[in-house]
């Protein structure tokens, strides 16, 4: 095995998400979902920021995270259709997931400073006045097209691989399993994860209802 459950089901419900966000986002109706769904997606990057370091071997940002160099010539064999012989992310995907979780978090941040300036505020917007409020929805705006982009080049790339390249990554993140993975993950990754999961969205969801001013 290469990917963990909470790797695997991670990713799908941060897609499901996203695909929800970017639907909600232009529906006035849907504000109060909207502001939960991004809180939801909080919590996966506090808890896939942890798991970066005690998670699962190639959960690790260690294993796949590596020098402007490497990612270049990472990028570079991917240009030239060279598989790359390591069972997790390679450098060029890594340098993707971390500009991924970046802009996630910049969304569901700036989110909860932002104001529709008609019917909604976010949590935290009464902490910044109405002035920056409405500076960071303009960055969460434009954010929102930056990680539109990312996502299709994402998309493009795991494409890239699948059919060009012949390796079945979309598989592996469902099954788990991909070339040269030897993990076994036993009931303590099950535990650990989800008391790890279950600490981070008490602390991100109590902290909010805290200090956050909810309509
Ligand atoms: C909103 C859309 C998406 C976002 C935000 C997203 C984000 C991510 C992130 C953050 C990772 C790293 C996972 C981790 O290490 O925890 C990842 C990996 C991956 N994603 Fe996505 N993803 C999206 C859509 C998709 C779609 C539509 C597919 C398939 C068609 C896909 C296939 C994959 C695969 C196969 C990997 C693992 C790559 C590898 O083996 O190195 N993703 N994605
Ligand atoms: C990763 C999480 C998030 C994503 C991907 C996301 C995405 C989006 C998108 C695509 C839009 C429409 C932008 C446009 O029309 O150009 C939007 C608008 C908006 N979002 Fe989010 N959002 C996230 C989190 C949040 C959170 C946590 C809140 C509040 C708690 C929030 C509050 C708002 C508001 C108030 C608007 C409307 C702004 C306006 O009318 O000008 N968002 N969001």
């Amino acid at each position: 095995m290469v990917w963990d459950i909470w790797v695997r089901m991670g990713h799908w419900l941060v897609v499901l998400l996203i695909g929800f966000q970017v639907y909600s986002g232009e529906d006035m109706a849907l504000r109060d979902r909207h502001a939960w769904a991004g809180i939801a997606l909080l919590v996966w990057v506090v808890f896939r920021i942890g798991w970066g370091f005690w998670g699962t071997r190639h959960a690790r940002f260690a294993d796949f995270v590596g020098s402007p160099r490497r990612i270049i010539e990472s990028f570079k064999k991917l240009g030239r259709r060279q598989h790359e012989a390591v069972p997790g992310h390679t450098h060029a995907g890594g340098a993707g997931v971390i500009v991924l979780m970046a802009l996630i978090a910049l969304m569901a941040v700036t989110g909860l400073f932002a104001s529709d300036d008609l019917m909604f505020d976010g949590p935290l917007s009464h902490f910044v006045g109405s002035a920056n409020s409405s500076l960071i929805t303009q960055v969460h705006h434009i954010t929102s097209k930056v990680l539109i982009l990312t996502v299709l080049g994402h998309v493009l790339a795991i494409f890239w691989h699948q059919r060009l390249m012949k390796e079945p990554l979309i598989q592996g993140m469902i099954h788990g399993r991909k070339a040269g993975g030897h993990e076994r993950f036993g009931t303590a990754v099950l535990v650990r994860g989800g008391l790890w999961l279950l600490l981070a969205t008490l602390v991100v969801v109590a902290g909010l209802m805290r200090v956050g001013q909810f309509q």
